[in-house]
């Protein structure tokens, strides 16, 4: 039975938009009184209400939800979160804003070890708990698929245990979550080396992760203080060849990271804040993904990510949260995409492109992230008749109605 939505007052998409380089905002497509039609969770057609009406009279009238003006965009897609953890780094952001940096916290036992001990203390009830608080959070603001990282377990067991969790998160949300492991986010504390740790993971990791089908991406921090670039790459080169998709943490404080995730084929690197001229022709040839995290650039008060210079050379640009307790606790995709735009110089259509089909991109996805035929039914409407207002209120104006499958969640 097909279902029809709408008339919403405008409906925003790029249903052809391309994935790499620049987009003007002509380049959008906004229909006035627009309309959805939902056939068993997959958009079935977009187009004026009044005319998918008269081409589907036997459709059902889909809920509008609230009556006022509303403009309904394909729902958010948040491509990189470090989600799973307990405990919170107020004393670190405290110490960073009275002088202290980053890695002088991490070195002195604070940063990402001091989470990976609360991490490793909490149980699986109080892991979940904060988890699906989070997602429930994250679908408010209208993020419909959210990816989410392992990373601070950092032994056997622990790993295996945040990803099942994040698994099991997911069944029982109504937002997508697309896991993925980051056992090499740091060296853990009990291990002798880098390759250690690595080859540990390959040997004892990664076959659990296969056989019971608990992630299919894997992530690693490529850092000074984290993983070298010779080590990550044969660790990356040893995960292509068992069929996962790489994604790296580069060119955050150093670079390095964003050369090798182009070598290796990595869908996507992610941060870029000190990525140079190389870097960015580098990303710009490739196929790989830049993934700005401004909220890591705001949680640091770093720099941000180079956005103009990466589109402009012709990468394609995704934006991502990086929700996580240290450097970028503010969580709000949407606000941070915004305020991204506003420093950066990005178009409207750039910026909802990076949150939307961009970063379904970076996931390996192109099952959603527009609104047009053959896309899941994930879409959220913003209580306002223009279109440009979403970005303007960076992130103060929430979606009134989200619609998952084409069933209304919120
Ligand atoms: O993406 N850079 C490495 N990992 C995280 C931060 C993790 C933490 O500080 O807890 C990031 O910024
Ligand atoms: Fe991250």
């Amino acid at each position: 039975m097909a279902v029809l939505f709408g008339p919403f007052t405008q409906l925003v998409t790029h249903p052809e938009a391309r994935l790499r380089g620049p987009l003007m905002d002509e380049e959008l497509v906004v229909i006035p009184e627009g309309g959805i039609l939902v056939r068993e969770g997959m958009i079935q057609a977009v187009g004026p209400f009044a005319e998918l009406s008269r081409a589907f009279p036997h459709a059902r009238a889909g809920e509008r939800g609230a009556t006022g003006p509303n403009v309904v965009m394909a729902g958010l897609i948040d491509c990189h979160t470090h989600l799973i953890f307990a405990g919170s780094r107020a004393r670190d952001y405290a110490a960073r804003n009275a002088g202290k940096t980053y890695q002088e916290i991490a070195a002195a036992g604070g940063g990402i070890k001091d989470t990976l001990r609360h991490t490793r203390a909490a149980s699986d009830d109080e892991l979940l708990r904060l988890l699906r608080q989070r997602l429930d959070r994250h679908l408010r603001s209208g993020v419909t698929t959210v990816e989410v990282k392992t990373g601070y377990g950092l032994s056997v067991a622990e790993e295996l245990r945040m990803l099942r969790l994040i698994n099991r998160a997911g069944e029982r949300h109504p937002a997508a979550v697309v896991p993925t492991c980051l056992a090499a986010h740091l060296v853990p504390p009990e291990m002798p080396d880098e390759r250690t740790w690595l080859t540990t993971i390959l040997e004892e990791i990664v076959p659990v992760v296969t056989a019971e089908n608990l992630a299919r991406r894997f992530d690693i921090f490529v850092e000074q203080g984290a993983f070298s670039v010779p080590a990550a790459r044969e660790y990356l080169l040893a995960l292509k060849e068992r069929g996962f998709d790489l994604t790296v943490h580069g060119d955050q404080f150093s670079v390095g990271g964003s050369q090798l995730a182009a070598e290796v084929g990595a869908r996507s690197v992610d941060h870029l804040e000190v990525s140079g001229a190389a870097e960015i022709a580098t990303l710009a040839a490739s196929r790989t993904i830049a993934t700005a995290l401004p909220g890591a650039s705001i949680g640091l008060g770093c720099a941000f990510t180079p956005a103009r210079k990466l589109l402009d050379a012709g990468a394609a640009l995704a934006i991502a949260s990086d929700w996580n307790p240290g450097s970028a606790p503010q969580g709000d995709l949407l606000a941070q995409a915004a305020i991204l735009g506003t420093f950066e110089k990005l178009s409207t259509a750039e910026v909802l492109a990076g949150i939307t089909f961009r970063a379904a991109a970076a996931l390996g996805l192109s099952d959603r992230g527009r609104l047009a035929a053959g896309q899941r039914a994930d879409f959220i409407s913003f209580p306002t008749q223009d279109y440009r207002e979403i970005l303007y209120h960076q992130g103060s104006l929430k979606p009134n109605r989200v619609w998952i499958s084409g069933s209304p969640i919120i």
